[in-house]
C-alpha cells in the first residue's frame, strides 16, 4: 500500500499566516501538523508516499525531505491548480498506479492510529474505507447518510445535513477510484469533490465501508481548529527540561522547554511546549501555550495560543490569549504616553482590543 499525502490547496481561511507558508507546516505543540500524519502511516508499515505540493512546494519539500528522516520514500508530486481533493488524486495517478493508497489530508490530525483502518482494509478489500465522526456542525463537511453501518450517500457542505457524521481526512482506495474520479465534473464551488467520488462507486456497486472514529478528529484548517489541536496534542505532553531556569522561576504541570531556553522570573504553567532559544523574562505562560524556537517573551501574560519562531513579545498590556502569532512577528509596549498604538499589518491580519 502507497500512502498520497495532500499538502497544496489555497489555505485561505488560514489567512494571513497561510500567505506566507504551508498551513501543513504550522506547528502544532512544536511539531509541524503534516508529521502527525506521516508519523502514523510510517508506524502502520507504509514506507512509499507521494506528497502534494502546490504554491507552498518549495518549503514543503525542504522541510520534509527525502522521508529518510522516518525510513520513508517521499515523491512530490506538483498540482498545478488546487481544484479539489478528488483533483489531487488524478494528479498522483501515475505515481499510484494499480496500488492501494491510504489518502490523507496534510492538514489533518487524528487521535487514533491509522494501522487499523489499513489492516482492515486489506482484510476486506473494499473500493473505499471512510472515517467518520460525529460533529455539531455537519453542514460545514462532507457528510454521510448512514442505513444502519452503511453508506447510503455522501453530500460535500450539504445545506441540510442527513445526518451529524462527518468525513475525517483519512481514506482508503484501491483502483477503483480512478475511474470513478475520470467521470466526475466539478461542483458548485468549482472543485472535483472525494466526495462525488466515493458516491460514484458507491452508486456503481462497489463496497464502500464506514468506521466512526473514536479519538478526536480536527482540520486544522481555520485559527480557533489549530488552537484546538494545539490544546489536544498539548494534553499528551511528555515534560522535559533542558533550559536554565532561576531560582525566581516557577514552572507547574506538563512543560517541555529546549535547549538553550532561559527562564527568569516567570511562572510557566503547562501543559506548555517552549522550544530551543527562547527568552521567557519576567512573564507568565499560560496552559495550551506552544512556543516556537528563538522566541522573546519580555513582561508578558501569555496562553491558549501558539507563537511561531522568532518572534518578540515585549510588555504587551493585556494578556495573550487565543492567538496564533506567525514567525518573526514584533509586540512592543513602549509604554509611553499618549497612549497611541502604532499597527504595521500585513493583509487579512486581526487585531483585537479590550
Ligand atoms: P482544504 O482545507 O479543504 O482546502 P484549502 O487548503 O484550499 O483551504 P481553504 O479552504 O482554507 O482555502 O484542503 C484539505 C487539505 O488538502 C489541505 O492539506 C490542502 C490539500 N489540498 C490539496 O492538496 N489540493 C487541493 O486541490 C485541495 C482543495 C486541497
Amino acid at each position: 500500500m502507497k500512502a498520497l499525502i495532500l499538502a497544496g490547496g489555497k489555505g485561505t481561511r488560514l489567512r494571513p499566516i497561510t500567505f506566507s507558508m504551508a498551513k501543513q507546516l504550522v506547528p502544532v505543540a512544536n511539531k509541524p501538523v503534516i508529521e502527525y500524519g506521516i508519523e502514523s502511516i510510517v508506524n502502520a508499515g507504509i514506507r512509499d508516499f507521494g506528497i502534494i505540493v502546490g504554491d507552498t512546494a518549495k518549503e514543503v519539500e525542504a522541510a520534509l525531505g527525502d522521508g529518510s528522516r522516518w525510513g520513508a520514500r517521499f515523491t512530490f508530486i506538483p498540482q498545478p491548480e488546487p481544484l479539489g481533493l478528488a483533483h489531487a488524486v488524478a494528479t498522483a495517478k501515475d505515481y499510484l498506479g494499480d496500488e492501494e493508497f491510504i489518502m490523507y489530508l496534510g492538514d489533518n490530525l487524528i487521535k487514533t492510529d491509522v494501522g487499523e483502518f489499513v489492516r482492515e482494509f486489506e482484510r476486506h478489500r473494499p473500493a473505499a474505507t471512510i472515517l467518520l465522526t460525529p460533529v455539531p456542525n455537519p453542514s460545514e463537511f462532507g457528510v454521510a447518510e448512514m442505513d444502519g453501518e452503511r453508506v447510503v450517500r455522501l453530500e460535500e457542505k450539504p445545506k441540510e445535513p442527513k445526518s451529524n457524521l462527518a468525513l475525517v481526512g483519512v481514506y482508503l482506495f484501491d483502483k477503483r477510484i480512478h475511474e470513478s474520479i475520470s467521470r466526475l465534473k466539478p461542483s458548485w464551488r468549482g472543485e472535483y469533490e472525494i466526495t462525488d467520488a466515493i458516491q460514484g462507486l458507491i452508486e456503481a456497486g462497489c463496497e464502500v465501508r464506514s468506521h466512526v472514529v473514536r479519538g478526536w478528529w480536527k482540520d486544522t484548517g481555520t485559527v480557533e481548529a489549530m488552537l484546538e489541536a494545539n490544546r489536544l496534542i498539548l494534553e499528551d505532553l511528555e515534560p522535559r527540561i533542558e533550559a536554565d531556569v532561576d531560582a525566581e522561576s516557577r514552572i507547574e504541570g506538563r512543560v517541555t522547554l529546549g535547549e538553550g531556553t532561559v527562564v527568569e522570573g516567570s511562572t510557566i504553567r503547562g501543559p506548555v511546549a517552549i522550544g530551543k532559544g527562547c527568552s521567557i523574562v519576567g512573564s507568565y505562560v499560560g496552559p495550551f501555550t506552544s512556543i516556537a524556537d528563538n522566541v522573546q517573551l519580555v513582561g508578558t501574560e501569555i496562553e491558549n495560543s501558539i507563537v511561531l519562531q522568532d518572534s518578540r513579545l515585549s510588555r504587551v498590556p493585556s494578556r495573550i490569549e487565543g492567538s496564533l502569532i506567525g514567525r518573526g512577528v514584533t509586540v512592543v509596549c513602549q509604554g509611553r504616553v499618549p497612549r497611541s498604538i502604532q499597527i504595521v499589518m500585513g493583509d487579512s491580519g486581526s487585531l483585537s482590543l479590550p
